[in-house]
């Protein structure tokens, strides 16, 4: 049922606090919650439960939803990418009370006595009205994933493992019962999970790496080995990634892993078959995507302009496969930005820029900049090798910083997509 006028005053209210005592309500709340259902470590990244990211994350949606409650309709296309995540990780409507119960507790820890019977009845009604969005949502993704025969986890085997560079090596994935695959829009995700070292289940999402085959799937993963910098904010930074460390070294070829359908609201819409010129934008890692949507435009659409933009400050992964699509389309070019050059690399011939990445160093012809329909697809990975890598500037930061860029050339807010290798609250950013 919708709120009463006086009931979204009483919710208004209250958001100023709630925002205040942030990180007391992200600890509060998970910690209670993972104690009374410890089973739900399995749907968890123990990593971001640490670090505060994810229950950041979700606190700031509900706070950010609270304040535009007023214009709710607006909002729906900024839970696409929480609902992506939320069915590619199996979450069930049944989690929502379990949530809501701990979150709800959660705000009343914080607010005290301001929390008074009718603001904890409005608080509660807004939650379900969110909650009840996401819900719906995810039911249509979850009946769009059982059409295709598969609603939740499916076995696969690691087929193959094939290196890109040093720490990105290439994983494909032959599902057990060897149907055949769905269709993906390039740009995809799926989830890969595996039992961690405290015995939990634990899952992480893998773009898709390739333009659709029927009979596997590929992703390509970066070994997480933790920062190396000495500026990073805590020393937990430097812990080696849990489950990339452990595919790298525990998932030979032959090892067997599970793998949820294909989603994401990052991707290419390949139905539309549109020609407006395409600017690829990654750093590090987050090539991966982009050379999925690149092959895919190679091969279906080799009339159609992209340009790839990416930096990197170790050797560029697919550097071969890469300079092989453009040598081969006169219509795919390529701007690499490559900081640290050792003296073997060759600046101006291999690479484009000795300099971290800068959109202002890019002539616009290559940004396509005067096409009024150009479609811009970002990604930054979590450690960006191209941005201050200090405690405030993060990858959402430097995302925010080049969609600027972008939007004060002209382009507008919907002709840019972004992507994040991690978990945040893009929602109410981008
Ligand atoms: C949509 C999407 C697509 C993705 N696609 C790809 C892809 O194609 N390829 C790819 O390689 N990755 C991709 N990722 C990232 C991937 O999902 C994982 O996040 C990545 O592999 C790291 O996982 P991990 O388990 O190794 O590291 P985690 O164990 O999750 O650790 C992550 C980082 O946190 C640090 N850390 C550890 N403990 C703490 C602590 N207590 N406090 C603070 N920091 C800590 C670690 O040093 C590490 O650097 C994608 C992510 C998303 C969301
Ligand atoms: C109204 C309720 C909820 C909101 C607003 C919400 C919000 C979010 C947001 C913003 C993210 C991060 C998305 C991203 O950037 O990748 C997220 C991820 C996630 N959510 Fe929810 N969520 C809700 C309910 C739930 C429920 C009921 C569960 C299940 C117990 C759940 C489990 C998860 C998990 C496991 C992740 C991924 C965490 C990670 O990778 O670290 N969420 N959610």
């Amino acid at each position: 049922m919708a709120l009463t006028y006086q009931q979204t005053k009483l919710v208004r209210d209250t958001i100023p606090a709630l925002r205040e005592h942030g990180e007391r309500i992200t600890s509060i709340f998970y910690k209670n919650m993972l104690r009374g259902h410890p089973e739900l470590h399995n749907y968890f990244n123990s990593v971001n439960q640490k670090n505060g990211r994810q229950p950041r994350a979700l606190t700031s949606v509900i706070l950010g939803f609270a304040s535009n409650i007023n214009n709710i309709s607006e909002l729906i296309p900024k839970f696409e990418r929480m609902c992506n995540k939320h069915c590619s990780l199996g979450i069930k409507p049944e989690h929502y009370g379990i949530v809501g119960e701990y979150l709800l507790a959660a705000f009343g820890e914080v607010l005290g006595p301001a929390m008074t019977p009718p603001v904890l009845e409005a608080w509660t009604k807004a939650y379900w009205l969110l909650a009840k969005m996401l819900i719906g949502r995810e039911a249509q993704l979850y009946k769009e994933f059982s059409i295709e025969g598969w609603p939740a986890w499916r076995k696969f085997k690691i087929d193959r493992v094939v290196p890109e560079s040093e720490d990105i090596h290439s994983f494909y994935l032959v599902p057990q019962d060897r149907r055949s695959l769905p269709h993906y829009l390039p740009g995809q995700y799926v989830s890969v999970r595996i039992q961690g070292p405290d015995g939990f289940l634990q899952s992480r999402q893998y773009s898709l790496s390739d333009s659709y085959k029927a009979g596997y799937y590929r992703i390509s993963i970066k070994r997480d080995e933790g920062a190396r910098h000495s500026n990073s904010v805590s020393q937990s930074y430097f812990n080696p990634g849990v489950v990339s460390n452990m595919l790298f070294d525990r998932f030979p070829a032959g090892s067997a892993v599970e793998v949820s359908h294909p989603a994401g609201e990052f991707f290419l819409d390949t139905h539309n078959n549109s020609m407006v010129p395409l600017v690829l934008i990654s750093a590090g890692v987050g090539v991966t995507p982009m050379v999925a949507i690149a092959n895919t435009v190679v091969e279906t659409q080799p009339e159609r302009a992209i340009s790839w933009i990416h930096g990197s400050r170790n050797a560029v992964p697919f550097e071969d496969h890469v300079a092989h699509l453009r040598r081969n389309n006169p219509n795919f070019h390529t701007k690499i930005f490559k900081t640290h050059l050792a003296n073997t690399d060759l600046a101006g011939v291999t690479y484009d820029y000795d300099f971290r990445m800068d959109l202002g160093r890019v002539a616009p012809e290559d940004l396509h900049l005067d096409h009024g329909g150009t479609e811009y697809c970002l990604l930054l990975n979590k450690d960006p090798p191209l941005t201050c890598i200090s405690n405030i500037c993060g990858p959402e930061q430097f995302m925010l910083e080049m969609s600027d860029y972008l939007k004060a050339q002209g382009v507008q807010a919907p002709r840019l997509k972004f992507e994040l290798f991690s978990t945040g609250d893009l929602a109410f950013k981008a």
